[in-house]
């Protein structure tokens, strides 16, 4: 649903971004991150048709984003960085005009608008003037003007940024509820969010694709070990030096010990998951297993890691 192909955008002699190539299948919710001026904005001011290209391609619904830009415009709702509403009208008299002006036909305006007021949970201030409005309600708004015109891709620009925990929720539900019948991209500084919203990431640094991948597949494969939390009930020196025999477990540590019962953080080979290995052994000493998880996915690390690597050495 969107294509993007050596995407690249030049100001003056200052590369925003390089190269920059990715896809989204239809249906797709993806997460676009990455630090401040890695160039996320840019690259979607583009798909929008806001900005042209230097060099490079980009497609949205099938339909060149320069060639055919008309085309592709109708099918993207676009949340912007800084959504411009204007703060003399409600939301209901601006979505009308925001309806209109994307191409909804006269006689479809006012259902559509009622409809996408319903979507976002607007219609209870649908007559409030929008300088009166909160922050939250506000991007509310501005993503009910993306949705109007029922684009099949939404192109959104940072959706929860400034907005109070409640809202954020709020908000990512509603997100969450569009994709599927819509192509989701979204940027964000936020790992949790893209753990909670995508399928999957692209990871962007300084102009340039830095990796892309589901958050599960990064975090595996840029760990170099799988972490395995355990609890058993047993002599601790013993059960160490047992289970850091076990084939394919690199390192055993305890993190605590207390009344005949040690947890431990062993580290297994990347690809191989020790976990059944571990567990049998507990079993077949005759110690009790109390606990055995594999540690949760580091997203942040991963996305520092990435994000702090020498240029060049993408992964
Ligand atoms: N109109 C412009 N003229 C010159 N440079 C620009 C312009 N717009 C953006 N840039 C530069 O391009 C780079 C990428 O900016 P962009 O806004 O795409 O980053 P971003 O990833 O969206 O960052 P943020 O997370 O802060 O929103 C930055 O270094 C920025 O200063
Ligand atoms: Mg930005």
């Amino acid at each position: 649903m969107i294509q993007v192909e050596k995407l690249t955008k030049y100001y003056g002699e200052y590369a925003a971004i390089e190269d920059v190539s990715f896809a989204v299948e239809k249906g797709e919710i993806v997460g676009f991150l990455g630090p401040n001026a890695a160039g996320k904005t840019t690259t979607m001011r583009i798909l929008t048709g806001f900005l042209q290209p230097t060099s490079g391609k980009a497609r949205v619904a099938g339909y060149d984003v320069v060639t055919q830009s008309l085309d592709a415009r109708r099918r993207t709702g676009y949340l912007p960085e800084n959504v411009p509403l204007y703060d003399d009208m409600t939301p209901r008299h601006y979505l009308r005009f925001a309806a209109r002006i994307n191409g909804v036909e006269g006689r479809q305006v006012n259902k559509r608008v009622e409809e996408v007021m319903e979507a976002t949970g607007v219609t209870d201030h649908a007559d409030v003037l929008i300088s009166k409005l909160s922050k939250g309600y506000r991007q509310r708004v501005g993503i009910a003007q993306a949705l109007i015109h029922n684009p099949d891709v939404l192109v959104l620009d940072e959706p929860t940024v400034g907005l109070d925990p409640n809202q954020i929720q709020e908000i990512r539900q509603l997100i969450k509820g569009l994709a599927g019948d819509h192509t989701i991209i979204l940027s964000t500084h936020i790992l949790r969010e893209v753990e909670m919203l995508c399928e999957r990431v692209v990871i962007i640094r300084e102009g340039h694709v830095a990796a892309m991948d589901t958050p599960e597949n990064l975090a595996r494969s840029r760990a170099g070990a799988q972490q395995v939390k355990l609890v058993v009930r047993g002599p601790e020196r013993e059960v160490q030096a047992k289970l850091a025999a076990l084939p394919g477990v690199l390192r055993v540590q305890t993190a605590h010990s207390a009344d005949g019962v040690v947890e431990l953080e062993v580290e297994g080979e990347q690809k191989r998951d020790v976990r059944e290995t571990l567990a049998a052994a507990v079993v077949s000493n005759g110690w009790g297993l109390q606990h055995l998880s594999e540690a949760r996915v580091d997203l942040e690390r991963i996305f520092r890691e990435i994000t702090l690597e020498e240029k060049g050495v993408a992964a």
